[in-house]
């Protein structure tokens, strides 16, 4: 949770969204605690974690949003987040309408200011094309929700299970290229590109 005291120059919030089971609470324990469950428990309603990494001079800490996805859920997402926004940070100046995601900088006084939106991670299974058709459903949803520039990038997930691969990268390429989205393929079991993903996000900041 924020709190005035932590030393930090920027708090900033990335949402995983996607179906259920591509692995987005594996990725967010990935890369806050170096943890993987191989038995997770499909996450209930809105839950998140934070790390702080050192960009040049500048501590820049991740809150990091982890979302349910499961159908029933999507509805309540947002609800769920913008009460979580509004107990967080009461002394901010956020719209309400930005419950996905968001970049805050700390000033001299401490108050936040809301610099623009942030990211999210819109994430699907390599080996289950339902979970990437699905992705367009979650763009929409997301967009939906928005009004201005958020920044997303598209995740395909369990890169390692190369044998099962459903969705060809290629393919999730030139989508996100459609689409306007940036484009990785991760996996939590392994640890391939989960650093990479988050901190190529965090150092966007400048
Ligand atoms: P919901 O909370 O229901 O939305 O699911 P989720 O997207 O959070 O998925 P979760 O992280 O719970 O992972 C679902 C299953 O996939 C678990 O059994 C994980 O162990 C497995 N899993 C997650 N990431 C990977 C990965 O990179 N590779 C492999 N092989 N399995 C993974
Ligand atoms: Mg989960």
């Amino acid at each position: 949770a924020y709190r005035a005291d932590e030393d930090y120059d920027y708090l900033f919030k990335v949402v995983l969204i996607g179906d259920s089971g591509v692995g987005k609470s594996n990725l967010l324990s990935r890369f806050t605690r170096n943890e993987f469950s191989q038995e997770s428990k499909s996450t209930i309603g809105v839950e998140f974690a934070t790390r702080s990494i050192q960009v040049d001079d500048k501590i820049v800490k991740a809150q990091i949003w982890d979302t349910a996805g499961q159908e029933s859920s999507v509805k309540i997402i947002p609800k769920f987040v913008l009460a979580l926004c509004k107990n967080d940070h009461n002394r901010s100046t956020l719209s309400e309408k930005i419950w996905y995601s968001f970049k805050i900088k700390v000033s001299s006084n401490n108050k936040c200011l809301l610099q623009r939106s942030g990211w999210s991670f819109t994430c699907y299974d390599v080996t289950r094309n339902v979970t990437f058709e699905n992705v367009e459903r979650w763009l929409k949803e997301l967009r939906g929700h928005t009004d201005s520039n958020i920044v997303i990038i598209l995740v395909g997930n369990k890169a390692d299970l190369r044998h099962l691969r459903a969705v060809p990268m290629e393919k999730a390429k030139a989508f996100a290229e459609r689409e306007n989205t940036f484009f990785m393929e991760t996996s939590a079991l392994e640890a391939l590109n989960v650093e990479n993903a988050f901190t190529e996000v965090l150092t966007q900041i400048y």
